[in-house]
């Protein structure tokens, strides 16, 4: 056999690679961040079979330089990015660039700590994590154990994942695990009896699918909701009627629509009153912005009784793709669905024993305890109720528009609203015009590629246009740190356009 020799010091990190290596992360995080700071959500569109022609390619059969690389990233992949910290980018979660979290994330993939196993693989990272789950149950309403009593990772009361998928499916499975303890060990006998309540047309897929991953098939028992949250009473009825064969009933501290929050406390008073065994759990991917100041905590009064709340902090604390966590508000509970390894999780501190599909863990919480650890809860606060406010400005130029319509009140950071034509009579409204107004409004600003909103279907739960129809808005969402009052004015300003062109017949 020949001796080994050399090492690759193009390919490889070594001393002798070093400053090259700088160099090339340097033009990286160069690129990176100018294109953060590029005014345009997209430098260039085509179509997807566009895209896939220039994009996908063969393996190439020599070494190639990363130089070369990145100029095949800078020049035919980047283009086509969508940028969400434009600030014409109005349409959905975060635009990831707090700049501690940006660090964070770097640090963390040089860092190469794997959560899956304290002792040896993340020594510091493990306890890095444990303090910003700490964090966060404190700012749902979770009491901590003393740092003294912390032994184990089933004293600490959540879990990092890769986001509300995750986390919400991991719920559903405590929820069985609650429902029919040893579910993990003897499989699934009767799977009705393992129903979960949501509401109408607003709870978010994950839920459902999860109980389609977790084996338990389509168990879902849709409940009315009155103003885009739980009607009790429909609520109560649901209870009564399905009594024995509920394991669950989800509440949405924030939708995925329109971020109305659910009354808390009176979902957790219905469920209790009529099953204390019921699984109660909240989806707060959006509402765990509410937590972080006291102007609003008071909407999610009541959380702190849920048996577990998912949460998201690539949603709502300007922290890079991807994290989330679910938290428990009994930590012992996670123990329903461990796992053990005598391979790699033999420590009492190995997160790798409550993460199920999750081996391999990197340490995703740097992002978020740098985040934390920099804006500390004044800053968390600020960041809460300045997004709130512009939220409120967008809808209140909304409301001055005579052909704007807003189908809801505003939560927290979602304005719904749509243009009505003017040959429409909002007193008895053509909903089919109307919709189709704002379809083809909404296919322009996706063509034009300037600005950006999301689109949607919704039930008119406040009954604005006409009670319980579909309607097909457009959202506006104020997380993006970079809007400014010029930017909401002309945004509607553009949307009329284009619905005066509408009227006119001309688009
Ligand atoms: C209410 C709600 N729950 C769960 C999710 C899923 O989160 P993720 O995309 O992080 O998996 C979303 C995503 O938009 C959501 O709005």
């Amino acid at each position: 056999m020949q001796p080994v020799t050399t090492t690759d010091h193009t390919r490889s990190l070594t001393a002798e690679s070093r400053n090259e290596t700088v160099e090339l992360l340097t033009k990286a995080l160069q690129l990176g961040i100018d294109f953060k700071l590029q005014s345009d959500v997209f430098l260039e569109r085509i179509p997807s079979v566009q895209a896939r022609d220039r994009l996908i390619s063969a393996l190439p059969v020599h070494p190639g330089k990363v130089e070369d690389a990145l100029v095949e990233f800078a020049e035919s992949m980047l283009p086509l990015c969508k940028n969400e910290a434009s600030p014409q980018f109005l349409g959905f979660g975060d635009t990831g660039d707090d700049v501690g979290a940006l660090v964070g994330g770097v640090l963390a993939l040089l860092t190469q700590q794997n959560l899956i196993n304290q002792s040896f693989d993340s020594p510091s990272a493990t306890f890095v994590e444990i303090t910003a789950l700490r964090w966060l149950r404190e700012l749902i309403g979770f009491a901590n154990p003393p740092v003294e009593d912390l032994t184990t990772v089933f004293d600490v009361g959540g879990i990092i994942t890769h986001g509300g998928t995750m986390s919400n499916s991991l719920a559903m499975m405590l929820a069985r695990e609650h429902k029919m303890p040893g579910t993990m060990e003897t499989g699934v006998h009767d799977p009705g009896q393992f129903s979960i309540v949501v509401p109408r047309d607003l709870g978010h897929y994950s839920v459902k699918s999860a109980l389609k991953w977790i084996g338990l098939g389509h168990q879902v028992i849709e409940v009315d909701t009155d103003g885009f949250r739980y009607d009790l009473r429909a609520l109560e009825r649901a209870l009564r009627e399905h009594e024995g064969r509920i394991m669950s009933v989800v509440a949405y501290a924030g939708d995925s629509r329109t971020q109305t929050v659910d009354d808390l406390r009176g979902v957790r008073d219905v469920v209790r009153t009529a099953d204390e065994r019921i699984w109660l759990h909240a989806d707060a991917c959006w509402g765990l912005m509410c937590s972080f100041s006291d102007r609003l905590r008071g909407k999610l009064a009541g959380i702190e009784d849920y048996d577990s709340v998912t949460v998201d902090p690539h949603k709502v604390m300007a922290i890079p793709h991807s994290l989330g966590a679910l938290l428990v508000r009994d930590p012992a509970s996670l123990k329903a669905i461990s796992s053990h390894s005598g391979l790699i999780m033999g420590d009492d501190f190995d997160f790798g024993q409550v993460t199920p599909f999750i081996g391999t863990k990197a340490w995703l919480s740097l992002k978020l305890w740098m985040m934390m650890r920099t804006r500390g809860r004044s800053g968390l606060a600020e960041l809460a109720e300045s997004r709130v406010e512009k939220a409120l400005r967008f809808a209140e130029l909304v409301d001055s528009h005579e052909r704007l319509i807003r189908l809801h009140k505003v939560d927290m950071t979602a304005v719904t609203f749509m243009y009505v034509p003017a040959d429409v009579d909002v007193a008895a409204p053509d909903i089919e015009r109307i919709n189709e107004a704002n379809l083809r409004i909404h296919e322009r600003m996706l063509a034009d590629g300037r600005w950006h909103l999301h689109h949607f279907g919704l039930p008119d739960d406040d009954g604005i246009l006409k009670y319980g129809v579909t309607l097909y808005p457009m959202r506006f969402m104020a997380v993006n740190p970079h809007i400014e009052e010029h930017h909401m004015t002309a945004v509607l300003d553009y949307i009329l356009r284009l619905g005066a062109a509408f009227d006119e017949g001309s688009l």
